[in-house]
């Protein structure tokens, strides 16, 4: 039976924006809804238990307002969360590291994949296990890039900050040392000395709104993969095998954020153009009521 009720997204900024632009050239008829957990971005730094809490009290949002299935557009609440939030909740739930883990599997040709993620991420090993998973002869290589998410927050997608952070950021995974990169030639690398990889797994939703600075940096010896366009065909197949697809022909698309309508605004105008009339704010728990226990975190 077709089912008009929307699809909930979630992830802890804008960076979910990517998955969901993908699903909307994929699924044009589906209707949606968007939340941003803005106000308390990033959640890379935070321990665990409190991405769970956050990222629950999200889902809570999401599922009061009867979606029909929810994609987690986030990889450190995939990584971290996926197993509470689907105990918790009666709808099916996707996250996006397994599509990107199979995604990114299935590019490398020399079975060596990079992949940069917040350390949530990094320290969850979901991505080595999911591509592992999927082919067990992928050596990977996992590194943590906290600089990046506070920048695409901010707005700042492109300029020199940006070029020399993204650049930082990836040449741990690319043998790159040296005064240009900030790297020392004394510091613990991922990658073995003589082993390069060809595919870079963009571990975090955040990252492809930098994909292009990304690409350049690697250079085109690498193939910069995502996990959008995978989440998108998994929700696709969700919906047609439970029969949940839309019949209806005009989507709704509502978007919502706990931090700056402005700021969500300026980086959905920039991916939808004006697809998005309104952005609206939700009240979650002030950072200071939960203690601001983000820095702590490795
Ligand atoms: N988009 C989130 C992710 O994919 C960013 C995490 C963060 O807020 O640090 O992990």
């Amino acid at each position: 039976m077709a089912d008009p009720r929307p699809v909930g997204f979630f992830d802890s900024g804008v960076g979910g924006l990517t998955v969901l632009r993908e699903v909307l050239r994929r699924l044009p008829r589906e209707s949606t809804i968007y939340l941003g957990d803005n106000g308390r971005a990033p959640y890379g730094p935070r321990p665990d238990e409190e991405v769970i809490h956050f990222a629950t009290e999200c889902l809570d949002h999401l599922a009061s307002r009867d979606v029909k299935a929810i994609v987690v557009a986030c990889n450190t609440a995939s990584a971290v969360a996926l197993g509470e939030l689907r105990r918790r909740y009666d709808v099916p739930i996707l996250g996006v590291v397994r599509p990107g883990a199979t995604a990114a599997a299935l590019a490398t040709r020399n079975r060596r994949v990079g992949v940069i993620a917040t350390q949530a991420t990094v320290r969850s090993r979901a991505y080595f296990g999911a591509i592992k998973d999927e082919n067990p002869f992928i050596e990977v290589y996992e590194h943590a890039t906290p600089a990046l998410v506070p920048l695409v927050e901010a707005g700042s997608l492109d300029g020199a900050e940006v070029e020399a952070a993204v650049a930082r950021s990836v040449a741990p995974l690319l043998g790159r040392h040296g005064p240009s990169t900030g790297i020392d030639a004394d510091a613990v690398f991922p990658l073995p000395a003589g082993e390069r990889i060809d595919t870079l797994l963009l571990g975090c939703t955040h990252y492809p709104l930098l994909g292009e600075v990304i690409a350049r940096a690697v250079g085109p010896g690498v193939a910069v993969i995502d996990s959008a366009s995978a989440t998108a065909s998994a929700l696709a197949s969700l919906l047609e095998v439970q029969g949940m697809a839309t019949d209806r022909t005009a989507a709704t698309h509502v978007q919502l954020t706990t931090g700056d309508v402005d700021g969500f605004r300026r980086t959905s105008d920039l991916l939808f153009g004006s697809l998005f009339p309104s952005v609206e704010s939700v009240e979650v728990l002030p950072l200071a009521a939960t203690g601001q226990r983000g820095g702590e975190a490795a």
